[in-house]
């Protein structure tokens, strides 16, 4: 057999065009959605993200504004940045861009965000109610996974989903919106002993493990459909996924690329949340402009 490929890139050229009217709407009145992204010291691979995530706002008629601070800022004033962020009525979505560095408290930072800008879903409060399956702004890696599996058609009730994987940015919230969607899901490590037995079971196989071809074909179930999320980088400078996609592929009933899959999605589902926040905080004022002039 030989998968068919799930296409990241030209879903994401697909949704980007539908969501560009959807952002030209909202300037129309006045209300051009925004987005803030907070970087803290000097990661080269988050700078770049980051450039990248500008980049696509600008593209899409997004506002964006990269708020950048050095590594010895201290974690106060980074929070004071973001209250003023959270009262500026031109930003509708605030992103910090992770990891940060060692001496932070990420939690206090991300909570410090206002849950109706969180467009990353990463506030406790989000987390908490993805938990309980009433999230309003999915986390934009595992929201892009929910889409491809939907634009091709992968059933997802009653199947089992193996997560390889259990990082909040990805392992777990993809996990949650498998099972919210009713899959059996089990969740795996790169160190899970007998991690091939476990991946030989799953219809749908998602990896976010961080481990250059970690998945060989051997590991898959003949036509499972097989989702990676890895970004690896060879020595020899090639980038590849956490699975064997020249070998996968002849097993496979579906598999995304590296690159070219998931990665093209993660900032498109921003780009949407940003202006979905921006869409509701547009709802929210004039709801409370009609109930003051009654
Ligand atoms: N670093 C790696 N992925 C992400 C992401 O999805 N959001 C943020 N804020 N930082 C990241």
């Amino acid at each position: 057999m030989n998968a068919r490929i799930m296409d990241g890139s030209a879903l994401a050229r697909e949704m980007r065009t539908e969501w560009r009217l959807r952002a030209e709407r909202l300037s129309r009145i006045g209300m051009r959605p925004g987005l803030a992204v907070v970087i803290v010291g000097e990661n080269p691979a988050s700078a770049i993200y980051v450039r990248n995530k500008a980049r696509a706002c600008d593209e899409i008629g997004i506002h964006s504004e990269i708020h950048a601070f050095p590594e010895r800022a201290g974690q106060d004033e980074v929070v004071r940045r973001i209250d003023e962020l959270n009262r500026n009525p031109a930003i509708h979505g605030i992103l910090v861009q992770l990891p940060l560095p060692r001496h932070y408290a990420s939690d206090a930072i991300l909570a410090a965000i206002a849950m109706e800008k969180d467009v990353d879903g990463f506030h406790p409060c989000n987390v908490g109610a993805l938990v309980l399956g009433s999230a309003a702004l999915w986390p934009c890696t595992p929201h892009g996974v929910m889409r491809m599996l939907e634009k091709y058609g992968i059933p997802i009730e009653g199947r089992h989903a193996v997560v390889v994987g259990r990082s909040n940015i990805v392992g777990k919230p993809v996990a949650l919106m498998l099972l919210q969607r009713g899959a059996t899901v089990t969740i795996c490590t790169s160190k899970t002993p007998d991690l091939a037995g476990h991946a030989q079971r799953a219809d749908i196989l998602v990896v976010a493990a961080g481990r250059a071809r970690l998945i060989t074909a051997d590991m898959v179930k003949a036509g499972a459909t097989v989702v990676d999320v890895g970004i690896n980088r060879l020595p020899d400078g090639r980038l590849v996924g956490d699975v064997d996609f020249e070998e996968v592929r002849e097993k496979a009933g579906h598999i995304t690329p590296v690159p070219g899959g998931v990665g093209p999605m993660t900032i498109t589902m921003l780009l949407c949340n940003t202006i979905e926040a921006a869409e509701r905080a547009h709802a929210a004022r004039t709801a409370s402009v009609q109930r003051s002039s009654c």
